[in-house]
């Protein structure tokens, strides 16, 4: 046997990337999502969501003791000047350590939080056909359901299915969201606006800005919900829940269940971020990263799969409203300095999207396009 041509090895990747690209239309056209695979009983995952082993490389190192993710507790946020200032500085050192930190005694009603989850659940198990409906890939509409948004533009699409919903500046009608889960959404997203504002004040001040600076900006106007739906997977070790990445958002309030498989990446290592009843994951995204010029972290995080049970979150993402969709975002000018000269170039939040969701999550960062 000899050795294969490059025209014949061309040959045979062309063919695979065609046969490919057939089973990825084949499964988006299910419009059934991962969960009508695993519905069909399967016992061996498709090849197609197999994932390259050297994603799991750092794997190994997920069971990291030494260090955990900054837990701060807000109950005594109102009391006084002292309790307020102490807090703004455990959300600095957390942010500008891990750009993790959980939250608790955020003063959300907990009975909101397994209603949430509840509400993801039953969207998600209701019956295909009524869920099929609303399978779509087109952003511009209120509420949508698919699976994996990056599926043709991925290395190898996520073992999880996810419902979409805009939220702000624009509230969506009620008629517009699914029965299952409409008057959940509403309430939970108006309390997690809430909790956004309270954190972006914390944020500005721990900057040492006035506490409105970033609401200003307008990093809070626009509000979106995503309801992902990982389910139990036979062959967890061959796959992912979430790719590796850092989120297209300022900020995400993400509120998990009990399953646990979070992991972020700190200091070259994977780091669980277990699950607390009642506490919100909050995390920067990487356009916080670009307007404080590498201060607050956008670190880097993914999604085990697991075989045990369907595992739920609700990631909350801050973004800037439509209206500031042609505002330009660069670093901001109060934190530089001669010593600290701009990192990034200005950006639009448009621009930014589109080159984050051009690219899926490949495990890169899109920051590194707009470096200077
Ligand atoms: C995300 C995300 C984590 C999770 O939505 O960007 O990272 O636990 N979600 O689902
Ligand atoms: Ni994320």
């Amino acid at each position: 046997m000899g050795s294969n041509t490059t025209d014949e090895i061309e040959a045979n990747f062309k063919f695979n990337s065609d046969n490919r690209l057939q089973e990825l239309k084949a499964f988006d056209e299910t419009k059934a999502g991962v969960k009508g695979l695993v519905d069909k009983g399967i016992l061996k995952i498709p090849t197609l969501f197999h994932n390259p082993p050297h994603k799991f490389s750092k794997a190994t190192n997920s069971t990291n003791k030494k260090h955990t993710i900054p837990v701060i507790d807000f109950t005594n946020i109102g009391k006084d000047t002292n309790a307020r200032q102490e807090i703004i500085s455990q959300v600095r050192e957390a942010s500008e350590t891990w750009g993790f930190f959980q939250v608790i005694n955020h003063g959300i009603p907990l009975n909101l939080l397994e209603d949430m989850k509840d509400g993801v659940i039953r969207f998600h198990e209701q019956d295909t056909e009524v869920k099929k409906v609303m399978y779509t890939r087109d952003q511009t509409r209120p509420f949508l359901y698919n699976s994996n948004f990056d599926l043709f533009s991925s290395p190898a699409p996520n073992w999880r299915d996810t419902f979409i919903c805009h939220l702000a500046p624009n509230a969506p009608k009620p008629e517009d969201l699914p029965l299952v889960c409409r008057d959940i959404i509403l309430e939970y997203g108006a309390h997690v606006m809430k909790l956004g504002i309270t954190l972006f004040e914390l944020l500005s001040e721990a900057l040492g800005l006035n506490p409105n600076h970033l609401k200003d900006m307008d990093c809070c106007t626009g509000m979106m919900l995503l309801g992902h739906y990982y389910p139990a997977c036979p062959e967890p070790e061959l796959t992912m829940g979430t790719t590796q990445h850092s989120d297209s958002s300022f900020l995400t309030v993400l509120l998990q269940d009990y399953i646990g498989g979070l992991q972020i990446l700190h200091q070259d290592k994977w780091i669980d971020v277990p699950p607390i009843p009642g506490a919100f994951v909050v995390n920067f995204g990487e356009v916080i990263q670009l307007i404080t010029n590498d201060r607050f972290k956008s670190a880097e995080h993914r999604v085990l799969a697991n075989s045990i049970a369907p595992r739920i979150s609700v990631a909350c993402f801050f973004r800037a409203s439509l209206r500031a969709q042609e505002k330009f975002y660069g670093p901001i000018k109060e934190l530089l300095s001669e010593d600290n000269p701009p990192k990034y170039r200005e950006t639009t939040f448009d621009d930014y999207l589109a080159y984050y969701n051009g690219k899926g999550l490949d495990g890169t960062s899109a920051l590194q396009h707009f470096k200077l």
